[in-house]
């Protein structure tokens, strides 16, 4: 390990069991703060040969890009447009896009719950594949519900529920649904990549104040879907404790559950795991960075 590694950034490389060349191209990607890459999706106001009225890039480099998602060429202004204010189209990052590349494995569901949804981001990338007649959109923060609810409504959801439940509650409530997205706070590490500030996010405190949170969302989440029916649990964050660890506690407690693969993340595939899940690291060029694992409980 490079002596000039802060004693976090260390901890962390080693958890990532990244060589010592991966580790100095992490390391420097983390601290550019420069790894953002902005994506826009079309909400279902937008008609279906609708096109963003700003320069993108082609998206062939990206085959797991979900469908109606645009990556705006560098200096594009994205939220300066009259289509944005009217809710054509929901700026996003990239590497949220890429979380959500797991739908692709997902039958269309007819029933749906967004656990940690605001600001609606991972709702939004749900609509632009198949937004089931009956989907929730759940945010547990009052202020952060009010953000969720006005970009839903801005962007044309109509026949979203908005709710305000702790996940202990939803698991208590007897629902199930084919498809739970369960976008869980976490320690945000990647927001260094982004070139924001968070202080702590590579401590252990940190770390497994958010693991234990995890574990308990991922617990009560469970109990909401039906037989057959799939999770998807994501995070931004890198530390295998929030991610991969946090899939292992449940598979080992729920025989009934199992990890799918998704064929379009392959070459995302996480070494940290023995069963299949995905991480995406800055240095990969497609963003700041994410976790996904896509669960299927057996029917
Ligand atoms: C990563 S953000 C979700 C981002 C959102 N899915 C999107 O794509 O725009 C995690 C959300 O979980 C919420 N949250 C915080 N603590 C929670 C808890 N204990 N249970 C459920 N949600 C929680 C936060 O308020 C935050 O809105």
């Amino acid at each position: 390990m490079q002596e000039e590694f802060s004693k976090g950034e260390e901890r962390l490389c080693e958890r990532l069991r990244l060589s010592g060349e991966e580790a100095a191209a992490f390391v420097q990607a983390l601290r550019s703060g420069a790894c953002a890459r902005k994506a826009v999706v079309l909400s279902p106001r937008a008609p279906a040969d609708y096109a963003p009225p700003f320069a993108c890039e082609p998206a062939d480099a990206y085959p797991w890009l979900p469908p109606r998602v645009f990556i705006p060429a560098p200096g594009a202004a994205v939220t300066a447009h009259e289509d944005y204010r009217a809710g054509l189209y929901y700026a996003l990052d990239l590497s949220s896009c890429w979380e959500s590349a797991a739908l692709d494995c997902v039958p269309p569901p007819r029933s749906s719950l967004d656990l940690c949804a605001a600001p609606g981001g991972k709702t939004m990338l749900l609509a632009a594949r198949y937004l089931p007649a009956d989907h929730t959109a759940n945010e547990v923060n009052a202020a952060r519900r009010g953000i969720l609810r006005q970009n839903i409504e801005l962007c044309g959801l109509p026949g979203t529920t908005i709710t305000g439940l702790r996940p202990d509650q939803w698991g208590a409530s007897g629902r199930v649904f084919d498809l739970l997205l369960v976008d869980a706070p976490c320690s945000g590490q990647s927001l260094l990549a982004k070139g924001l500030r968070n202080p702590g996010c590579l401590g252990a405190p940190m770390v497994n104040g958010n693991a234990k949170r995890q574990r308990g969302i991922m617990l009560a989440a469970i109990r909401c879907v039906a037989p057959g029916g799939h999770l998807l649990y994501t995070t931004c964050t890198y530390d295998p404790e929030e991610n991969e660890k946090v899939v292992s506690y449940i598979l080992r407690r729920h025989p009934e559950w199992q990890a799918v693969q998704v064929p379009c993340l392959q070459g995302f595939a996480s070494r940290l795991a023995d069963f299949p899940a995905y991480r995406m690291l800055p240095v990969q060029g497609v963003g700041a960075g994410g976790f996904a694992c896509l669960l299927q409980r057996m029917g």
